[in-house]
C-alpha cells in the first residue's frame, strides 16, 4: 500500500487593509478587498497523510486532538481535494504553530494555507498557486493570502454566485517593497473569545456602521495599494492604521470587542512614538494583540518601548517575506 504524505510550512499574514464581512451566500467570499503582508519569523507546519486505514479524518493541533467545527472545516477543504484527485482515503493532519493559536495572530491564515498546500501536494495534484489560494480562501479567506510571500491582495468576491467561481489572492509587491519590520506585541496568551468568523457575521447582522465600513474599506484598500506601489511608507502606515480602526469601530458598534487594556495602552504608545517623529503605525486583528509597523532603522528604538508597555507579554519581531514551502513523500508500507 502507498501512503501519500506532504508537509507544508506557511506563514501568517497581517492585513494592512482589512477583510471584515462576507458576501451573503455560499463560498466564503469576502465582501471587501484586502491587502496584506506575509511575515517571516512565525509559521504553521502541517503534515497531512491520506491513510486508507483511517475510518474518519483526524486532526491534531499542537498535540491536542481537535473535533467539532474546526475538524469539519478541515474535512470540507480536504473533501474538495479528494474529489479532484479521486481519492477516498481519510486523512491524518498534524499541525503546530510556533506562536499562540486562535488568538488573533492569524493562525487560521497560516494554518489553512499550510493545510491546502499539504493536501494538494499529498494528493499529487498539479494545481497552480492561484488554485491553491482559492482552496485555502474557502477554508478561511485570509488564508488565501498566505499562499504567497510579500505583499498580497485579495479582491472582494462576486455577488450572488452559487459559490463555484474561483477567487484567488495575488502577490502585488515583493517583501522588500517597504523598509519595515512588523513587531507583533502579544498581550494575552489564551484563545480569543469571539472568532473572526463569528465577529464579522455579527457585525454584518447587527452593526449600524457595517454599510459605511463596506464603502470605506474599498476606498482605503485602493489607496493603500497605490501608496504601496509608490513605496510611500507614511501613507501605507496611516491607511493601515485607519483600516484597523474603522474595522474595529464597525464591530464595536454591535458589541464585538477585541481590545484589552494592553491593546489600548499600545495604541497610546504608538501615537506617542509617532508624535516624537518616529515612523510607527499599529494594526489589530480579531484579538487583543497589536502588530506595529516600524521603519527598519528605528527598530532598536521602538521595540524596547513596546516591550515596556503594561500588559505586553511577548514581542516577536518579524520581517516581510514568508513564501510557503511544501514537500511530498510517497511511501510504500
Ligand atoms: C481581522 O480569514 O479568519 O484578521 O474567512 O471567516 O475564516 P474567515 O475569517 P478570517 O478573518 C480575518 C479577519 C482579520 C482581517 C484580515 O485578515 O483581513
Amino acid at each position: 500500500m502507498t501512503t501519500l504524505t506532504a508537509t507544508a510550512v506557511a506563514h501568517p499574514n497581517i492585513a494592512l487593509a482589512k477583510y471584515w464581512g462576507k458576501r451573503v451566500g455560499p463560498g466564503n467570499y469576502p465582501a471587501v478587498p484586502s491587502l496584506s503582508v506575509t511575515l517571516d519569523g512565525m509559521a504553521s507546519r502541517t503534515t497531512l497523510r491520506f491513510d486508507e486505514r483511517l475510518r474518519e479524518d483526524r486532526f491534531v493541533l499542537g498535540n491536542e486532538l481537535v473535533q467539532g467545527r474546526p475538524l469539519d472545516r478541515i474535512t470540507s477543504l480536504v473533501d474538495e481535494v479528494r474529489a479532484a484527485a479521486e481519492i477516498t482515503a481519510r486523512v491524518s493532519v498534524v499541525s503546530a504553530n510556533d506562536f499562540p493559536t486562535a488568538s488573533g495572530l492569524a493562525s487560521s491564515a497560516s494554518g489553512f494555507a499550510a493545510l491546502a498546500l499539504a493536501a494538494v501536494s499529498a494528493a499529487g495534484l498539479a494545481w497552480s498557486s492561484e488554485q491553491i489560494s482559492n482552496l485555502a480562501r474557502r477554508g478561511s479567506a485570509s488564508a488565501g493570502r498566505s499562499i504567497f510571500g510579500g505583499y498580497v491582495r485579495l479582491p472582494a468576491g462576486p455577488i450572488g454566485t452559487d459559490g463555484s467561481i474561483p477567487l484567488a489572492a495575488q502577490p502585488v509587491a515583493p517583501a522588500d517593497a517597504l523598509p519595515i519590520k512588523v513587531v507583533v506585541c502579544v498581550t494575552h496568551a489564551g484563545p480569543k473569545s469571539v472568532s473572526s468568523t463569528d465577529g464579522m457575521l455579527r457585525t454584518m447582522e447587527k452593526s449600524p456602521y457595517y454599510e459605511r465600513w463596506l464603502s470605506y474599506a474599498c476606498e482605503n484598500e485602493a489607496e493603500l495599494y497605490q501608496a504601496l506601489l509608490q513605496g510611500n511608507l507614511r501613507s501605507v502606515g496611516a491607511l493601515a492604521e485607519a483600516s484597523a480602526l474603522a474595522m474595529h469601530a464597525s464591530a464595536l458598534a454591535c458589541g464585538v470587542s477585541y481590545f484589552n487594556g494592553a491593546t489600548l495602552e499600545l495604541w497610546k504608545e504608538v501615537r506617542l512614538l509617532r508624535e516624537a517623529g518616529l515612523a510607527v503605525w499599529g494594526t489589530v486583528d480579531a484579538g487583543p494583540h497589536m502588530k506595529v509597523l516600524v521603519r527598519t532603522d528605528q527598530e532598536t528604538i521602538v521595540v524596547p518601548r513596546l516591550r515596556a508597555v503594561a500588559g505586553v507579554v511577548r514581542v516577536i519581531v518579524t520581517t516581510p517575506g514568508g513564501q510557503p514551502t511544501v514537500k511530498r513523500v510517497e511511501e510504500s508500507t
